[in-house]
């Protein structure tokens, strides 16, 4: 599902390259779980970035289902992405002022289906989320973990193959975080693919298959 050779992404800071990702290679089946863990700046949330289209390579190949994402021309990926990748931000990043229900519909524009089928759709991950209760609530009115299974239902609501999570526990308390996990056990168990970037040690227990994949200032330890 996502096919990752020999990547490498710098910035140039007084006319150095200051590597952030170091010759990263790895390879994740169709149905895996994977958990990338790693120090705060180790290099994360800049592979998720990367894997999702939403920040460009230095070098290197990264193919999403066969895609190289890094490639494809800015029409093509948004609705590539909005096809095939579901993401979880750390912030959540849900439109504030706007129902949950809506934040949900957000995914779908770029698909450019009708708005009678996006409620539908909308309506459908809230539900798989948990928090079809709370659809006409906006943000504001929502607790931390409400927010996220918001958050998560929009992440789902175009049935994306491929679901990255950026620290998605870490402004959860551990009865919140042990639920995302079971939507995480859920997920997996319709056979989704899962990635999920964390320092969180809860994830170190999983009680159902998944691989540890460990990064350390921008390289990837061990077999990736
Ligand atoms: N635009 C940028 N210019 C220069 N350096 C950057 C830029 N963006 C990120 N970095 C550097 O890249 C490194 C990796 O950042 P990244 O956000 O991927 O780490 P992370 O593992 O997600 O950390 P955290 O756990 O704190 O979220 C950091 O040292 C950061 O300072
Ligand atoms: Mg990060």
């Amino acid at each position: 599902m996502v096919k990752i050779e020999n990547l490498n992404k710098f910035y140039e800071i007084d006319g150095q390259k200051q590597y952030v990702l170091n010759a990263i290679n790895l390879n994740i089946q169709k149905g895996e779980c994977v958990i990338l863990k790693g120090v705060s700046g180790s290099g994360k949330t800049t592979l998720l970035s990367i894997i999702a289209g939403l920040d460009k390579p230095s070098s290197g190949k990264v193919l999403v289902d066969g895609e190289p994402i890094s490639k494809l021309p800015d029409m093509h990926l948004s609705s590539f992405r909005a096809q095939k990748i579901g993401i979880v931000f750390q912030n959540f990043n849900l439109l504030d002022g706007v129902s949950l229900a809506d934040n949900a519909m957000v995914p779908l524009i770029a698909s450019g289906i009708g708005l009678k089928e996006a409620k539908l759709k909308a309506q459908d991950a809230l539900k798989l989320a948990n928090i079809d209760h709370k659809a006409n609530k906006t943000p504001i009115e929502l607790s931390g973990g409400e927010k996220q299974r918001g958050a998560i239902a929009r992440a789902l609501v175009a049935n994306p193959n491929l679901i990255l999570c950026d620290e998605p526990t870490a402004n959860l308390d551990r009865a919140n975080s042990l639920s995302f996990i079971q939507t995480l056990k859920e997920l997996h168990n319709m056979g989704k693919t899962i990635i999920v970037a964390t320092h969180d040690s809860l994830f170190e227990e999983l009680d159902f298959e998944h691989r540890v994949v460990e990064i350390s200032q921008g390289s990837l330890v061990g077999r990736g």
